[in-house]
């Protein structure tokens, strides 16, 4: 046996610095020289213009014009550490993603700072000049090059310059060296001439240690800062609330390469169905390959439940086997490049085919979809979308027995006994977010009137589970859903995911049309 002898020296290395030790790298003048010399010069890339960028500088004027005279700082967030020196792939928060454009891959530790100049006199007309901090590629004749595994070339990939990014999108570029000047010069109490700085907290914490810094620096309340950078986030969230019409396409192309990745899943369920513990992880692998081949990933765990797990609502553990004869409840959605993401449901037989009582459930689930639908057109409220659902359950689970209350009773406020089987809400805005808009105001939200240019979804299910004594046991084990994503037209709305059958027959015509395509295969 070795016996391990601490040296002196290993003592008082910093905890911090131990990660490079197995790297076992020359650290001499002449490695470093040796690394910088002989590379091909790069030729410089023709950067077009993005398509999104004329949407982007028109969604800062307009939050521009909320806030003049104002400082905004909105970070893209840093890398989040998944556990010791292994991160999550980055994923930039979605108010920055919103109002720069950048999607999939842009741009860790990155801040978008719209500093304030005279009354129009800003970009596109508003009141603000936009000013993209960041850390930009380094050249191959820096230490960064080989030795950085978080942003050097030779470990992550050739990253954009400042010029790049500035070609592409639109925004003046700044290396992140300069932020801390740009977010705190000038700042302070507007009763002494100072000028305010609002800030989307929370996202990355050494900006909001700057800003709090800075803050306390000059004499501002925190606390009323409190209040501030809350209405920067309640206005940005509320400027996503109506889709331009690139965001619509991105939704589009998203339910698109979702829609795909359900067409997988039908492939996948016969081998699914023969696997001894956890089929429905094959089903979830099978909609990963679409997510991560289509587009950038998955914009929230996929749920894959089978049996009785359908009725656990965000059932992501996906450990369950799946069962010729139940039905599979999959809620999935593809997050596009551009970050945006598709959020669909579908509840299927395993084997193709709905037995009776299946059938039942799941049509009284489709009407309320259907009902939810002719609710969400212009002028009506988000919230008539939600009761337009309930009004279809509650009279379908009165005309099955199961209501203790006349359906009238359960439906009103006091009562809503049938929201024992459907306990969530029908709808929610979709886009950059899953549950997209999530800090704008009740008034706007759930209370708000519906506006062509919203995207949201319908999803009303019905869940009875194993142990509910308060159903006959037919009902019993059983989860439906059905969520489909609308977009909200002058004269109705659109379902953008139409394209993926939802009544019972054009679900089986659908699945045995895909396994006989394939040589005939039939689980059953
Ligand atoms: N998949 C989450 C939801 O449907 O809201
Ligand atoms: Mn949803
Ligand atoms: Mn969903």
């Amino acid at each position: 046996m070795t016996e391990h002898s601490t040296t002196p020296q290993d003592a008082t290395q910093p905890l911090s610095d131990r990660v490079e030790n197995r790297s076992q790298r020359p650290d001499s003048a002449a490695f470093q020289q040796f690394l910088a010399s002989q590379w091909a010069e790069t030729e410089p890339a023709e950067v077009d213009r993005a398509p999104v960028a004329d949407f982007a500088a028109e969604r800062r004027r307009r939050i521009s014009d909320r806030f003049p005279g104002e400082r905004l700082v909105l970070p893209a967030g840093p890398l989040k550490v998944r556990s010791n020196d292994t991160d999550y792939r980055f994923r930039p928060h979605s108010a920055f993603a919103h109002l720069t454009g950048l999607g999939v891959d842009h741009e860790p530790d990155a801040v978008l700072v719209l500093e304030p100049v005279g009354e129009g006199a800003g970009d596109n007309g508003g009141h603000h000049e936009a000013t993209l901090y960041f850390h930009p590629m380094a050249g191959r004749d820096s230490k960064e090059f080989y030795a950085d595994a978080k942003n050097g070339e030779f470990w992550v990939g050739p990253r954009p310059t400042l010029d790049e990014l500035a070609a592409a999108y639109g925004l003046r570029t700044r290396d992140l060296g300069g932020l801390e000047d740009a977010v705190t010069k000038n700042a302070g109490p507007t009763a002494l001439g100072g000028l305010r700085i609002r800030l989307v907290r929370e996202v990355d914490l050494n900006v909001d240690a700057l800003v709090d810094t800075s803050r306390i620096n000059t004499g501002v309340d925190l606390e009323s800062s409190d209040a501030l950078d809350g209405e920067l986030a309640e206005a940005l969230s509320e400027l996503r609330l109506v889709k331009d019409a690139h965001e619509v396409g991105q939704l589009r192309e998203a339910v698109r390469a979702t829609i795909a990745g359900f067409t997988d899943i039908v492939h996948v369920l016969p081998a699914a169905a023969g696997h001894r513990h956890r089929g429905e992880r094959m089903v979830e692998g099978a909609f990963f390959a679409r997510a991560r081949t289509d587009g950038n990933d998955l914009g929230y765990d996929t749920i894959a439940a089978c049996g009785n797990n359908a009725t656990v609502l965000h059932w992501i553990r996906n450990t369950g086997r799946v069962i010729p004869g139940e039905l599979i409840l999959v809620d999935a959605g593809v997050e596009a490049d551009s970050l945006y993401t598709a959020d669909i449901t579908r509840t299927l037989p395993v084997n193709g085919r709905y037995t009776e009582v299946q059938r039942r459930i799941y049509q009284a689930v489709l009407d309320a979809a259907d009902a939810a639908f002719d609710a969400a057109v212009p002028g009506n409220r988000f919230r008539d979308v939600h009761t337009a659902a309930m009004e279809v359950l509650a009279r379908r689970l009165e005309s099955w027995g199961l209501l203790p209350v006349p359906a009238e009773v359960s439906l009103s406020a006091e009562g809503q006994h049938h929201r024992r089987w459907m306990p969530h809400g029908t709808s929610h805005h979709l886009g950059l977010d899953v549950h997209d808009c999530a800090q704008a105001k009740r008034e706007l939200y759930v209370d708000g009137v519906i506006e062509p240019g919203m995207v949201f979804t319908i999803e009303p299910g019905l869940y009875f589970k194993a142990e509910d004594l308060a159903v006959p046991e037919e009902y019993r084990g059983i989860g439906v859903r059905i969520e489909d994503d609308v977009l909200i037209t002058e004269d109705g709305n659109v379902n953008l995911s139409s394209g993926l059958p939802r009544t019972p027959d054009e679900v089986e015509a659908w699945m045995t049309g895909l396994w006989h395509a394939r040589e005939g295969v039939d689980p059953s």
